[in-house]
């Protein structure tokens, strides 16, 4: 079979990306290759071998050992470089197993990271916490380039950001970096919506957990880059262990083809609910890119393809009235995670970035009356009577106790 090359479009690379060498081997459904070790008969190239991959190298032949090399793995590695346009991906337990590699990868480089909030609250826990040894400042969009230090190592941002949908252009922070690499998490858009390379950045994030795994029952991250990232990242990886298990790397594998419609579809049910959200009497204001005025920066078209299908947005009632809207949603499902083919309403400042400082939380927009919406593949019409009955008693019950 032709490898589907980058000129064909993202429904053809979705459907057949990482999946050319099985008709070489004469099949057609992915095989999961289970094992934890593999014979080594011939010790001269299985040490080989085994030294490759402990420098983040290739297998000589042989993975050697299921920390170091798997096949299910790297074909979809394979598959998310070529969907954004990278030389070469790498797979890890979760989306902070990738945070985390890729902050120790810059370690190497450098003591210094320069940060945009808001950013994912797991995300800005591990920088904050001063684990990792690495000295963080937070920076706003413009105060990057004078953020910078000789020995800043990495530059991270989250565009769309989770959870306020706060859009960054690609390109003049990268302008602003001048050397510094800029690691983008792109989970949020996808490289159906999104390929932040295109754009200058040197490393795209995914938690593979949302929109890549897209049913909610895998846990994974993912990072894309050059040859050389990827060598010190899978180096990482084996040091660390933070390895992706054959089996969810087949599930996200299976997925893929039916990404660029899961996007599409999800996104066009975000578009009508945004739409009546942003009319209703409950509701003070909605972050949507798709919303006419939000996106002052012209990115729709130059950076992304779409609005995506998250939500924020501001309730009159503040937190009484959050609460309330998540134990009266009966549909749609009130939990953190997003990107799923189902429907998940969530506060942030209570669950996904409680564990961020309050003053720099509420500094960035994630205030106490926010909601994040991810709106899945149901009729929006049925997501919409659901969502309104619950904001409905949200109000009753602020004018009871009024
Ligand atoms: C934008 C973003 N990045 C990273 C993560 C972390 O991913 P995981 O939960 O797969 O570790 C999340 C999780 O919610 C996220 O939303």
């Amino acid at each position: 079979m032709a490898h589907p090359s980058a000129t064909m479009s993202l429904e053809t690379q979705a459907v057949h990306a990482g999946r050319e060498v099985l008709h070489e081997q004469g099949i057609h459904a992915m095989p999961i290759d289970l094992s934890s070790t593999y014979p080594l008969h011939d010790l001269a190239t299985g040490g080989q071998s085994l030294e490759s991959l402990a420098m983040g190298g290739l297998p000589i032949g042989s993975p050697v050992y299921a920390r170091l090399f798997n096949p299910t793995v790297a074909r979809y590695e394979q598959a998310l470089a070529q969907l954004e346009g990278a030389e070469e991906a790498v797979a890890f337990s979760s989306g902070m197993a990738a945070v985390t590699a890729s902050l120790m990868a810059a370690k190497q480089r450098g003591n210094h990271v320069v940060a945009v909030r808001p950013l994912y609250g797991g995300t800005d826990h591990l920088l904050d916490s001063g684990m990792l040894g690495l000295e963080v400042t937070w920076a706003e969009a413009d105060g990057i380039a004078a953020a910078i230090r000789p020995d800043t190592a990495m530059i991270l941002i989250e565009t769309p950001a989770n959870p306020t949908l706060a859009m960054l252009d690609l390109e003049a922070v990268v302008r602003q970096a001048h050397r510094v690499p800029v690691l983008v998490d792109n989970t949020f858009a996808t490289p159906i919506l999104q390929n932040p390379l295109r754009h200058g950045v040197t490393l795209v994030l995914h938690s593979a957990t949302k929109f890549l795994g897209g049913h909610g029952d895998v846990l994974a991250g993912l990072v894309a880059t050059n040859q050389d990232w990827a060598t010190e990242l899978r180096k990482v990886r084996v040091i660390t262990g933070n390895v992706l298990h054959p089996f969810a790397a087949y599930l996200l594998h299976r997925g893929l083809p039916t990404l660029p419609l899961r996007v599409r579809a999800q996104q066009e049910g975000a578009r009508v609910l945004a739409e009546r959200l942003s009319r209703h009497p409950a509701v003070s204001a909605v972050h949507f890119p798709g919303l006419a005025g939000q996106d002052p920066k012209g990115l729709m078209g130059r950076q992304m393809k779409g609005p995506g299908s998250l939500i924020a947005f501001d309730l009159v009632g503040g937190f009484e009235a959050a609460a309330t809207v998540m134990a009266e949603v009966k549909l749609m499902t009130p939990a953190v995670s997003l990107g799923s083919v189902d429907t998940l309403i969530q506060h942030p400042a209570a669950l996904t970035h409680r564990v961020v400082d309050a003053a720099a939380r509420e500094h960035s927009g994630v205030s106490q009356s926010l909601m994040r919406l991810s709106v899945g593949l149901e009729s929006p019409d049925d997501l919409w009577a659901d969502l309104e009955q619950a904001l409905v008693k949200a109000m009753a019950r602020a004018a009871a106790h009024a």
